[in-house]
This record gives C-alpha cells, sequence and structure tokens, in this order.
C-alpha cells in the first residue's frame, strides 16, 4: 500500500474490476465541493435568476445537495453498476409476460435525432409538422394492427393505458345511461387487471380457468347480467394460450351490454397473424415498451397507447395529433368531442412512440408476422425440450410464452422455482417470471422472445434441464439452494425492502 496524503474535499476513488463484488459508493460520495461536469449543451436560453421571476414563497431558503461530480467519475458510476447487472443487451431475458427482449440500436438512434428529441412539446404547430405526422402514422398503424379506430399516446406505461381504457370504458356507459360497474377478469390474469379495475372505480368479478387453462365459458354465462360493465383479458392468456372461444366470450358480453378490453402486454404473439378488434375487443392498449423496440422497467419510460373501436373515439384523451383538413396535408392537434381529458402531461412518453413507428417501419408487415412467428416458435421449441424434466401443467400448442411448475420438483427435492430461477443467474440468463399466474403452483412462466438465436434457445433449454437434473441429486442440490454465488449481488432477501422500508427525503 502507498502512502496516502490527505485530499481537501473528500469524495472516493472511481474504478473497479469489470464485475466485483463490492459495495458500489452511491453517486452522494463521490461528490468534491467545486467540481463539475462540463459538457452539459448550452441549450441557448438566458439562465434567470429564480428570484427574478417567482414569488418568494416558492423559493428554496437553503441549497439543494446534489452530488458534486466529474464527468469521468459519473460515467465510471453508471457504467459499474450497469456491468454488475443483467440486461436486454447482455444476453437472454425470458421473463415472461413482462416481455424484455433485445431491442434494435436503429430505434435508439431515431428516437436520438435532433429533430426529434430536442423538441419542446408546446412548440408551436408549424415548426412540429413532422413529429405531428408521426403521431398520426403511429396512431393509423396502430390502428391497424389492433383492428381498431382511433388511439391515445399518452399513457405511460401497460397498466397507465389499463387505468385509461376504464376510464373510456366508464364515460361511454355513462353517456349511454347505463350504470353497470362490474368488470370480469379471468383469475389468470395480471395483478395490474384488478387493480386498475378498482382504481377506474368498478367492482371485480373473478371467472375460473376451465381444466385446459382457458376461460370457464359455463362460469362466465353464470356472473353475466347487466351489471357488467365489461371483461379484461390478455389474449394469448398469462398462461401463454390462445384463447380459442374469444369471438363466443366477446358476444357473450356485448349482449348484456358490457364492452371488451384487451389487454395488449401479449400482441407480441399475434402481429399480423390475428387483431383485438377482429375477435370482438373494443378497447385495447399495447405495450409499446414491450413488443416495439424498447426494454420494458427500468431501461426507460415506457407507452402504453390506447386504442378503440369506433364508438369510444370521441372519449379519448386529447389533445391528439391529427390530420388538418385545410387541403395542405397539414397535422394539427384535436380534442375529441367528448374527451374524458389528458392522462399525461403533453402527449405521453413521444420518443418510445418514435422508436416503435421506426421499429414497425423497418419490420413492415411481414417481418412483424415473423417476429411473431419467431416468439411463438421459440417458446414451444423450449417448452417441447424440457418438458421431460418439468411439469408443463396447461401443455397444449402455447404462443410466445408458457408456465412450467416446480411444483414436483420441490415435493421431491425441496429445491423451489425460486432455487431454479436464481440458479438460471449463474449460466448466463436471466431468471423467467416466477411465482404468476396464482393459478399455477411454483410458477416459471418462460418468455424466450423472437430476439434469440435457436443456438442461445437450445442453451437456456441445457440450463434449465441442468438445473432439474442437479435438483434430484443429493450430493448438488445444496448449490441451488444458495445460487446465485459468482454474480456481484448473492440472494436477496426480496419482501425485506417492502417490509421494512428505509425512507430517506
Ligand atoms: C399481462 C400484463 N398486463 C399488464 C402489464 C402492465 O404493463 P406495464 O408494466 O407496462 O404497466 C403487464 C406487465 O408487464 C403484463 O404482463
Amino acid at each position: 500500500m502507498t502512502e496516502h496524503f490527505d485530499l481537501p474535499g473528500g469524495g472516493v476513488a472511481s474504478s473497479s474490476p469489470l464485475v466485483g463484488s463490492g459495495t458500489e459508493p452511491t453517486i452522494f460520495e463521490f461528490s468534491v465541493p467545486g467540481r463539475k461536469s462540463s459538457s452539459f449543451r448550452n441549450s441557448g436560453v438566458d439562465i434567470l435568476d429564480p428570484a427574478s421571476v417567482l414569488d418568494s414563497n416558492f423559493l428554496r431558503s437553503t441549497e439543494v445537495e446534489l452530488p458534486e461530480v466529474s464527468e469521468r467519475d459519473l460515467v465510471g458510476h453508471f457504467t459499474r453498476l450497469a456491468s454488475r447487472q443483467y440486461s436486454v443487451d447482455l444476453g437472454a431475458y425470458p421473463l415472461g409476460s413482462c416481455t424484455m427482449k433485445y431491442n434494435p440500436k436503429f430505434a435508439d438512434n431515431v428516437a436520438g435525432m435532433p429533430g426529434l428529441s430536442a423538441v419542446h412539446p408546446a412548440s408551436p404547430t408549424g415548426l412540429i409538422q413532422g413529429w405531428l405526422e408521426l403521431l398520426v402514422m403511429a396512431e393509423e398503424y396502430l390502428c391497424e394492427i389492433t383492428g381498431m379506430k382511433a388511439a391515445t399516446f399518452q399513457p405511460a406505461a401497460g397498466a397507465a393505458g389499463e387505468l385509461t381504457g376504464l376510464l373510456l370504458i366508464r364515460a361511454f356507459l355513462e353517456h349511454t345511461g347505463s350504470k353497470a360497474n362490474k368488470i370480469i377478469i379471468p383469475d389468470s390474469s395480471h395483478g395490474t387487471n384488478p387493480a386498475s379495475v378498482t382504481l377506474g372505480g368498478f367492482e371485480v368479478l373473478t371467472v375460473p380457468s376451465d381444466e385446459d387453462g382457458l376461460v370457464d365459458i359455463e362460469a362466465l354465462a353464470k356472473i353475466l347480467d347487466d351489471g357488467v360493465a365489461g371483461m379484461m383479458m390478455t389474449n394469448p392468456n398469462t398462461l401463454g394460450l390462445f384463447e380459442v372461444k374469444i369471438t363466443e366470450i366477446a358476444r357473450m358480453v356485448h349482449e348484456v351490454g358490457g364492452l371488451m378490453y384487451y389487454d395488449g402486454a401479449n400482441l407480441n404473439a399475434i402481429l399480423g397473424i390475428s387483431r383485438p378488434g377482429d375477435m370482438g375487443f373494443d378497447v385495447v392498449h399495447s405495450n409499446l415498451h414491450k413488443t416495439f423496440a424498447t426494454p420494458h422497467g427500468g431501461g426507460g419510460p415506457g407507452s402504453g397507447p390506447v386504442a378503440v373501436s369506433s364508438a369510444l373515439a370521441d372519449f379519448l384523451p386529447g389533445p391528439k395529433a391529427c390530420r388538418l383538413n385545410d387541403g395542405e396535408g397539414k397535422f394539427g392537434w384535436e380534442v375529441p368531442p367528448l374527451s374524458i381529458g389528458r392522462v399525461h402531461s403533453h402527449f405521453g412518453n413521444a420518443l418510445v412512440v418514435a422508436r416503435a413507428l421506426a421499429y414497425m417501419i423497418f419490420n413492415g408487415s411481414d417481418g412483424l408476422k415473423m417476429a411473431s412467428d419467431l416468439a411463438v416458435l421459440n417458446a414451444n421449441w423450449l417448452k417441447a425440450s424440457i418438458d421431460d424434466y418439468y411439469e408443463i401443467p396447461f401443455n397444449g400448442v402455447c404462443m410466445h410464452e408458457f408456465v412450467a411448475s416446480a411444483r414436483q420438483i420441490k415435493k421431491d427435492t425441496g429445491i423451489r422455482g425460486l432455487d431454479i430461477a436464481k440458479s438460471l443467474f449463474e449460466r448466463g440468463f436471466h431468471s423467467p417470471t416466477v411465482y404468476f399466474p396464482l393459478i399455477v403452483e411454483e410458477a416459471l412462466m418462460i418468455e424466450p422472445t423472437e430476439t434469440e438465436s435457436p443456438q442461445t434457445v437450445r442453451a437456456l433449454a441445457d440450463a434449465l434441464i441442468d438445473i432439474a437434473k442437479l435438483a434430484r441429486d443429493p450430493e448438488s442440490k445444496g448449490a441451488l439452494h444458495d445460487a446465485p454465488t459468482t454474480t456481484p449481488v448473492r440472494r436477496l432477501d426480496e419482501a425485506r425492502a417492502a417490509r421494512n422500508p428505509k425512507l430517506v427525503f
């Protein structure tokens, strides 16, 4: 160790091995008073003293505490954090339901074009004709893909889309004088569905799945009456199975005056193959950040546009981009006549829409269909490769994902679904979704996605088989209990942060 000499101002050194198990300091720990990162772009707007424009009530009385770091330390910090995380760029991420797939980089380039990224959303329409055309085009493409009439891009994620869709159903029913207040959801549904129904002011009615993992039509018939405002479903459902009786279900719900809501989280299974509108749905949210070139979750903001049939178009949030009837082919903004109002400031996370449109144009209709075909092929191939080693409770032909169960393995060996999921990290794969859907015990919900090569899907199958064999070997199963042991962070107590939150303001 060399002799240390004191440096003024504190701060810690910023360098580390490629992936380490040491703890990365917080950005505040790198802070040294007066140290700056100097590569901010000059916006060209004069810097004003806040006191000259704001009432004194709105001014801070103390300095805001921000980290003062150099660009070098900043980049080092976040690069180290990134290299300790599993990511879609690093490898396969077979997270069922919440699709996480590799997103092509050209879409990043499109979203980064200054003509799109450096535009203020409050710019006058004359200056943003290109942006408006982009939004109108994206709406037309999305309506073509989903079989709907009009769409809003305001919702910032799937769950925000769900709430928007339910508020649209509420507004429509109130407009027609209906007092219906119950929304039916299958027992296999995603947790956001009942949460959105409740938040939208409706009551949740659950319909069970039948022995094939599909909506039990007879049970549905029993709960349908004129108090039913609608039914919320995803198709394929969260077991990865296509609801083959969907048109019959839609007819039954429509007969009692209810509307059909399509949770489009699983749209990447059916692009160019079938359309929610043709299945009988009236409202559809799509997760652009799952299906079309933006990673879901930590990778950036999302976009959960809601598309509707012509009966609901007048209720959509506004303003929305539109073609003007000015004979010159110009674009502008419109507020639908019975609009439910805004659900997001400005026009939502518009750069995610730009990425999605770039992805749609680049792939074209044939390419989008091929993406879905490959997603379905990869899932079926993986399922067939592992089904001698894992129980597959609903083992029909699946769509883009399937649900395996570690129930028998746990019963025989004590190794749980969570141990299997964590062990995948040591073999170079992210874990699948676990313990969802709730109707499958020890569920492992696996979605290999279309972006992975056959070699990678085979390697994933080999990893899952290897783990299943180790689980049944008394000598080696202990390693699965402790996994992962080779990653920067070992097994965490997943519930502790929620149970004992440490809130710092
Ligand atoms: C079936 C289903 N519905 C809804 C959602 C909610 O989407 P988001 O996470 O974008 O809010 C998800 C999440 O991935 C999902 O898998």
